[in-house]
C-alpha cells in the first residue's frame, strides 16, 4: 500500500517557494502562521512552503516575528524576477504598484495571492483574464470577509446552485459602531471617536462608514455568485453616519435591529444589488452578529440556507485566509493543474456585464421617521400623501406630546416601490408641519 502511494506521488514537488510583497500587519501574520503551523501545513500539503523573500519599503522596523535579515528586500522585483518563486503574495494594498506587480507576476507564470479588495473590485477583470491566459491561479479569499471562506463557498461548495440571494454584514468597523450604538445607546459620533481611540476604526473611517469597503467586497461577491462584472459606481450605496440612537430604539420597539447590509438578490432577468443600513428581525442570525464580526446568509436554489460567520479582519484571521489560498494553489502546482478552479467560479468566456435592477424599482418594506408638529390632522395629511403614491401603512408610533415643538412620528409600510417612497418623502418634507429631513430605513424581513 505504502509503495503504491510512493510510486503515485513520486513526481510531486517537495518544496513550494513563495515571495511576499508587503510586510505590514497581515504580512506579519502570514510569516507567523508559516512559522507556527509549518508542520501541520506540511502534513496536509505533502510539501514544505519555503518563504524565500519578503519585500517592503520598511525593512528596519521590528515586527512581531523574527526573520533572517537576508530574506528582506526593498525591491519587489527581486521576487518577481526570481524563477524559483512560484507563488507571490501581494499584501501591500492600494492600486499601484500592486496592480503592476500582480500583472507582472502573472505574465511570468507565477501564481498570486492577494487580500486587496479595492484593487480586485476595480481591476479584477484585467487580473483574472491575465491569469486565465497564463493558466495560473489567483487566490483572494482574504479580500472578502477576512477569514470567512465565502470565496471558496461560492466557487466550490455551492457550484451546483443558482444563488438566489446573499445578505452580508461585511464591514467589521461599521458593524462594531452600530453594535456599540445599540448596546450603549450612544450617538454615532461618540462611538466612532471611541472606536478610533481603541484602534477599531481608521483615522479616516470614510471607506468603512460610508459603505465603500462593503461595495468593493459586494462587487467581488457578485462576480463569483453570478459571473457578472459590476461597475462600483452602479451599486447603490448608503453608509451609517445618518443613523441615530432614536432610530435604533424605534427599531428595537418594532422588533428589528439595524445592520449595514450588502444585499444581492437574483431576479428573473437582472440582479438586485445594494448596500444600506437595514432593519432586520431581532430573531434572525444576522441580527445577532455583533462587534466587528462579519457574516453571510446565502441561499442557493438547491442548498437552501447557508450561514457563514467569523472574523472579517485582523492579523491572524486574515493570514489564515491568505495561507489557505497558498495551500490550495500549491496543491494545484503539485498535480500540474493550476487554474483548475476558475478564479471567478464561472469560466471566463461566460462572464459578462451585470444587468442591475435600477434602484428606484426595488420593492421592500420601509421605516419612515418624521419630525412633525403635534396638531389635529397631521397624520391624515401624511397618510394622504403616502396613499396617493400607492404606499400602504403597516404601523404608526407617535411618542410624547409637544404643544409647540415637533414630535417624532414613525411609520412602517407594507411592500412599496422605492421610486414611490422617494416621491412621497419629497412631498412630505415640503409640508410646513414637517421639521427637518425625514429618515428612511429599508426593512428586510421574509426574504432574509
Ligand atoms: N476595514 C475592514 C472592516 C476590514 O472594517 O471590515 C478590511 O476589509
Amino acid at each position: 500500500m505504502f509503495e503504491i502511494f510512493e510510486t503515485r506521488y513520486r513526481h510531486v514537488m517537495k518544496t513550494i517557494t513563495i515571495g511576499l510583497i508587503g510586510f505590514g500587519t497581515i504580512g506579519t501574520g502570514v510569516v507567523k502562521l508559516l512559522q507556527d503551523n509549518g508542520e501541520v501545513i506540511e502534513n496536509r500539503l505533502g510539501a514544505k512552503l519555503f518563504l524565500k523573500k519578503i519585500a517592503d519599503l520598511d525593512i528596519t522596523t521590528p515586527r512581531l516575528v523574527a526573520v533572517d535579515k537576508h530574506l528582506l528586500t526593498m525591491d519587489a522585483k527581486t521576487i518577481l524576477n526570481d524563477p524559483e518563486i512560484s507563488i507571490v503574495i501581494e499584501l501591500m494594498g492600494g492600486y499601484e504598484p500592486a496592480r503592476s506587480f500582480i500583472l507582472e507576476a502573472i505574465r511570468k507564470g507565477k501564481n498570486v495571492v492577494t487580500a486587496n479588495k479595492a484593487l480586485l473590485a476595480t481591476y479584477g477583470n484585467e487580473i483574472f483574464l491575465a491569469a486565465e491566459a497564463e493558466q495560473v491561479d489567483v487566490g483572494f479569499e482574504a479580500s472578502v470577509g477576512g477569514t470567512i471562506p465565502i470565496i471558496k463557498t461560492l466557487k466550490e461548495s455551492l457550484a451546483a446552485n443558482h444563488i438566489k440571494s446573499i445578505f452580508g454584514i461585511i464591514n467589521g468597523t461599521a458593524n462594531y459602531v452600530l453594535s456599540k450604538m445599540t448596546d450603549e445607546k450612544k450617538s454615532f459620533q461618540v462611538v466612532l471617536k471611541e472606536a478610533q481611540k481603541l484602534g477599531f476604526a481608521e483615522a479616516d473611517p470614510t471607506f468603512d462608514i460610508e459603505g465603500i469597503d462593503t461595495a468593493h467586497k459586494l462587487s467581488i461577491t457578485l462576480s463569483l455568485a453570478y459571473g457578472k462584472r459590476v461597475r462600483l459606481e452602479d451599486l447603490h450605496r448608503e453608509g451609517i453616519s445618518g443613523i441615530s440612537p432614536q432610530d435604533i430604539e424605534f427599531a428595537r420597539e418594532l422588533g428589528y435591529r439595524i445592520k449595514l447590509l450588502a444585499i444581492a438578490i437574483m431576479r428573473d432577468d437582472c440582479i438586485e444589488a445594494r448596500i444600506h443600513p437595514t432593519m432586520i428581525p431581532l430573531s434572525h442570525l444576522l441580527a445577532n452578529v455583533n462587534g466587528n464580526f462579519n457574516a453571510f446568509h446565502i441561499v442557493g436554489d438547491a442548498a437552501d440556507s447557508v450561514f457563514l460567520y467569523g472574523q472579517g479582519a485582523g492579523m491572524m484571521p486574515t493570514a489564515s485566509a491568505v495561507v489557505s489560498d497558498v495551500i490550495d494553489i500549491s496543491r494545484n502546482l503539485q498535480r500540474g493543474v493550476s487554474g483548475r478552479v476558475p478564479a471567478r467560479s464561472l469560466r471566463e468566456n461566460v462572464i459578462d456585464d451585470i444587468k442591475l435592477m435600477p434602484f428606484e424599482e426595488i420593492v421592500t418594506n420601509y421605516y419612515i421617521r418624521l419630525s412633525a408638529l403635534d396638531r389635529p390632522g397631521v397624520l391624515s395629511r401624511i397618510a394622504g400623501i403616502l396613499g396617493a403614491h400607492d404606499i400602504s401603512i403597516a404601523a404608526v408610533i407617535q411618542k410624547g406630546r409637544q404643544k409647540a415643538g415637533p414630535v417624532p412620528i414613525v411609520m412602517t409600510t407594507h411592500k412599496s416601490k422605492e421610486e414611490n417612497i422617494q416621491k412621497a418623502i419629497t412631498e412630505i418634507d415640503q409640508l410646513e408641519i414637517i421639521h427637518g429631513k425625514t429618515m428612511l430605513i429599508r426593512i428586510e424581513d421574509e426574504r432574509l
